[in-house]
């Protein structure tokens, strides 16, 4: 079941104006190309540390997507990774594409100006801004949860969510645009009491105050007019009888989602000017987010779900006939990264075409990562399943040994059985090794017929993983839905040569 090696061949298109789905990227083997509909399809790698992941079926797969010329966004969680990037490029020529954002770099993404200019004041902008926060919060609340087991927070999650989203709107009717640093002083400078709202040192000092005084006075369309009479009712009557207590604890959520964003690096790389935006990698660039996890912990980890989201957004929003250059979404270690806007988001990629590529150590890790429920069951799952194309290294993780196991399935199979029985006399001349010298015992032999696993787990243990002296890594491809020619199956068993 060996697959046989070839030499992998990647096209060059990146001057193509038209991409299409036929397009071939690379071969599993001499028979067997794999297009850009397969790429636009997404990709999942798993395989153990040192399994060959990165070096193996990643290196390659990279390659070709730069040498295609496609477009793309990489989140880190390595330190080495920026400069595996950067040889990528190099090797194919598109070193002037890469952009790197860190905290060495001057590139900006200002995301709620960014929200604010693409809509304009429009329907939709309130609700991105809201779904956004809360998605990339969920990293925190996640970590929180399994740093100390907190009670469950999704009351005060809604309380707080609702705080945002009365804030996002009285700063953008009171100012036209919207910033943390002013939805944090909102928050901060609401009124407690019903008797406070009409004392004038308060309301002297009030920034919240003021931007409904502001918005008051501003023209505003029949949908602002309504909009602001909901954000009145909630500071002036529903904020201001909430119990002590429950207005605190909403707050402190709000405050600890904010906070992160109103200092240092944060603030720096999402609330000052913009320098580079999602849409740019439907020019061609390659953004890479150079706050690897391991080096700059949960701000690391926000940054890229950060981008992640707002990538994810941009590009469903795309109109693939104006412009159809493939783009990738890349995430080796995707543990670190994934949300449960995910999955959804992956059953729009072939329509946006986006090429999707999660690298992991295995199974458990996505549903530990999206919180270790049967909702994280449920969400691992259909992630897994909408990212088509499935390589899977050496791996000594039995769970997902029997998962890939039961993925690529059983088949009818056909298994040799034999059997001698000797007398006991017999039994003295075998021992002396004299078994010509016949015996009366009796020999059985057959076949028989099960339904067994056309690939049983233990093979996954057996793969080569790289490294000297041969640098070649093992990986079995699954397609669901596909033939390979070289097995004649629907995976095949293929190697990757390492660049040392
Ligand atoms: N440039 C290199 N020089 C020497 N050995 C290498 C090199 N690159 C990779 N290897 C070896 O090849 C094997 C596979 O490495 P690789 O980093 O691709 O694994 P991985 O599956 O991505 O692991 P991880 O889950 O830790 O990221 C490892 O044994 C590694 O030590
Ligand atoms: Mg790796």
């Amino acid at each position: 079941m060996l697959g046989r090696l070839f030499r992998r061949k990647s096209f060059p298109l990146a001057r193509c104006l038209r991409w299409e789905l036929s397009d071939e990227l690379l071969r599993w083997s001499r028979d067997d190309a794999w297009t850009l509909r397969d790429a636009v399809e997404g990709t999942l790698i798993l395989g153990a540390t040192g399994s060959g992941k990165t070096s193996g079926s990643g290196a390659t797969i990279a390659r070709s997507y730069l040498a295609a010329g496609f477009g793309g966004l990489v989140l880190t969680a390595k330190s080495d990774e920026r400069a595996l990037w950067e040889g990528y490029c190099r090797e194919t020529n598109r070193s002037g594409d890469l952009v790197i954002v860190g905290a060495d770099t001057a590139m900006r993404f200002n995301f709620l100006d960014h929200e604010l200019n693409r809509t304009g004041s429009g329907a939709g902008l309130t609700e991105n801004i809201v779904t956004l926060f809360s998605n990339v919060m969920e990293i925190r609340e996640r970590n929180a949860a399994s740093g100390g087991g907190r009670e469950d927070g999704t009351f005060w999650k809604q309380g707080a969510l609702k705080c945002m989203r009365n804030a996002v709107d009285l700063v953008s009717l009171a100012t036209g645009k919207v910033s943390v640093p002013d939805l944090v002083r909102v928050v901060l400078s609401a009124p407690l009491s019903p008797a406070q709202i009409r004392d004038k040192d308060w309301q002297q000092g009030s920034f919240c105050f003021h931007c409904l005084k502001e918005a008051d006075k501003r023209d505003k369309s029949p949908r602002q007019q309504h909009d602001f009479g909901v954000v009145a009712d909630y500071y002036l009557l529903e904020w201001v009888n909430l119990a002590e207590r429950t207005r605190s604890v909403i707050q402190a959520t709000f405050m600890g989602w904010a906070d992160l964003l109103v200092r240092g690096l944060l603030r720096e790389l999402f609330c000052t000017d913009t320098t580079i935006t999602p849409e740019d990698v439907e020019r061609g660039r390659i953004i890479l987010v150079d706050l690897p996890v391991k080096e700059f912990g949960e701000v690391g980890q926000f940054a890229q779900v950060l981008w992640k989201y707002a990538f994810q957004r941009s590009i469903e929003r795309r109109n693939v006939a104006a412009s159809s250059r493939p783009v990738f979404l890349w995430a080796d270690e995707a543990q670190q990264f994934v949300t449960s806007y995910d999955h959804s988001f992956q059953t729009t990629c072939r329509a946006a075409r986006v090429a999707t590529v999660l690298l992991s150590q295995n199974y458990s890790n996505f549903i530990a990562a999206l919180g270790g429920n049967e909702k994280a069951r449920a969400e691992t799952d259909s992630l897994l399943a909408n990212l088509n194309t499935k390589i899977l290294h050496a791996n000594g993780d039995a769970v997902t040994n029997e998962w890939a196991s039961r993925l690529i399935g059983r088949s009818r199979q056909f298994l040799a059985s034999g059997n001698n029985s000797y007398d006991a006399e017999d039994q003295w001349t075998a021992s002396l090794g004299l078994d010509w010298l016949g015996h009366g015992g009796s020999t059985t032999a057959g076949f028989s017929e099960t339904f067994e696993f056309e690939v049983q787990p233990r093979e996954f243990t057996r793969l080569r993983t790289g490294g000297p002296p041969q640098w070649m890594v093992d990986g079995i491809v699954f397609q669901n839905g596909r033939m390979f020619e070289a097995s004649g199956r629907t995976w095949l068993e293929t190697s990757f040569r390492q660049r040392p």
